[in-house]
């Protein structure tokens, strides 16, 4: 029996309990990076919002990623309620007619697509921030929840709990297998996740550095430069909070959010939105390098990364790191008065 083996990796059908979540803000979680993981002996999910305005393009990157890899992959399908009814049921199409090998949906409840999912016969995660959506999801039928504390990159959820409390107490809450992110990037977050009761360490900030990640190398070159106290919990006031590395950009978003309230902030993104494009599909400044007026949503563990690496290392190194910190850990004498 494998060292590293869950009920997460029996799930997927992989050698290790490591899930590159997807990600959009941008063209982030591409074929390249999706199958890399898969390579790796992980599983990471492309994320279908990024080509919210053209999902053909999707379709191509479902198609690559099957030339890169013949490891499984997953689509993750944020239900972003500004995407309509019409625009899911094509990317569910596009996702069962390349039969890709697993689902994850997250941001919101899952509760109209549980049929349309489950007719897949494939995998199936969802992600959430607070523990009773994870718990509803689990009654739903999702395979398996992932927790994410408020240390993660892009929406890490209203609440702001830490992953080291919503963590197990997720794991206590439900039957099916957890995956826990938030703030992780390497072995001694996998035994860390492994000894809460996680079955997989689940990350996304620590995956966008890597070579084989398509954000603009002064994005990477600012999250090697990021400290881990450098970023901010940005549209709070509006009840969906992002968290980026600290710029002008978010800064000032603060400014106007203490200044303003939800009112002033509302006005200022869709000024942004009509003069920069501002969305969550298509290039943004994590594609152009913007690192002064751009909003890059990473986490808080950017302040951990030290190095621009392809994600077969990053994955050797988190297994052997893990093995030898859980080794460590068992072989350990305490001493009795
Ligand atoms: C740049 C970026 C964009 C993200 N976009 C999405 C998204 O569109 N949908 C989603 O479900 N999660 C998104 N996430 C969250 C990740 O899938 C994952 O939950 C998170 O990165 C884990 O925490 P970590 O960043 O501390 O590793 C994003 C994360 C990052 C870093």
């Amino acid at each position: 029996m494998s060292f590293f083996k869950t009920r997460i990796t029996e799930l997927f059908g992989i050698e290790y309990p490591i899930i590159q979540g997807g990600m959009a803000a941008g063209l982030i979680s591409t074929s390249e990076l999706a199958a890399a993981v898969g390579n790796a002996g992980g599983i990471g999910f492309m994320c279908a919002i990024q080509w919210a305005d053209d999902l053909g393009k999707m379709e191509d990157e479902i198609k690559k990623t099957k030339d890169l890899t013949d490891k499984p992959f997953g689509v993750n399908v944020t239900l972003f309620t500004e995407l309509d009814q019409a625009w899911f049921e094509r990317a569910f199409d596009l996702i069962e007619k390349h039969k890709v090998p697993a689902i994850e949906t997250s941001a919101r409840s899952p509760e109209k697509w549980v049929k349309r999912i489950k007719d897949m016969g494939v995998p199936w995660i969802h992600k959430v921030a607070r523990i009773k959506d994870g718990v509803k999801a689990a009654k739903l039928g999702a395979d398996g929840i992932t927790i994410i504390g408020s240390e993660e990159g892009g929406h890490p959820g209203a609440e702001r709990s830490a992953t080291s409390v919503v963590g197990p107490l997720m794991v206590d809450m439900v039957d099916v297998p957890v995956a826990i992110g938030g703030g992780f990037c390497d072995g001694r977050g996998l035994a860390a996740v492994l000894a809460m009761g996680g079955e997989a360490v689940y990350m996304g900030t620590r995956f966008c550095a890597s070579d084989e990640c398509i954000i603009h190398p002064k994005v990477k070159q600012k999250m090697i430069e990021t400290n881990y106290n450098e970023t901010d919990y940005i549209l709070m006031s509006i009840g969906d909070p992002v968290r980026a590395i600290r710029t002008e950009r978010t800064q000032k978003i603060l400014e106007i959010e203490q200044n303003e309230g939800a009112a002033g902030i509302i006005q200022y993104l869709q000024k942004l939105h009509e003069e920069e494009g501002l969305s969550f599909s298509g290039p943004t400044a994590m594609n152009t390098g913007d690192t002064v007026q751009g909003i890059l949503p990473l986490g808080m563990v950017s302040g951990r990364i030290n190095k621009i690496e392809p994600v077969k290392k990053i994955v050797d190194d988190i297994v052997a790191e893990a093995e030898t910190v859980i080794n460590k850990l068992s072989a350990r004498k305490y001493w009795k008065a």
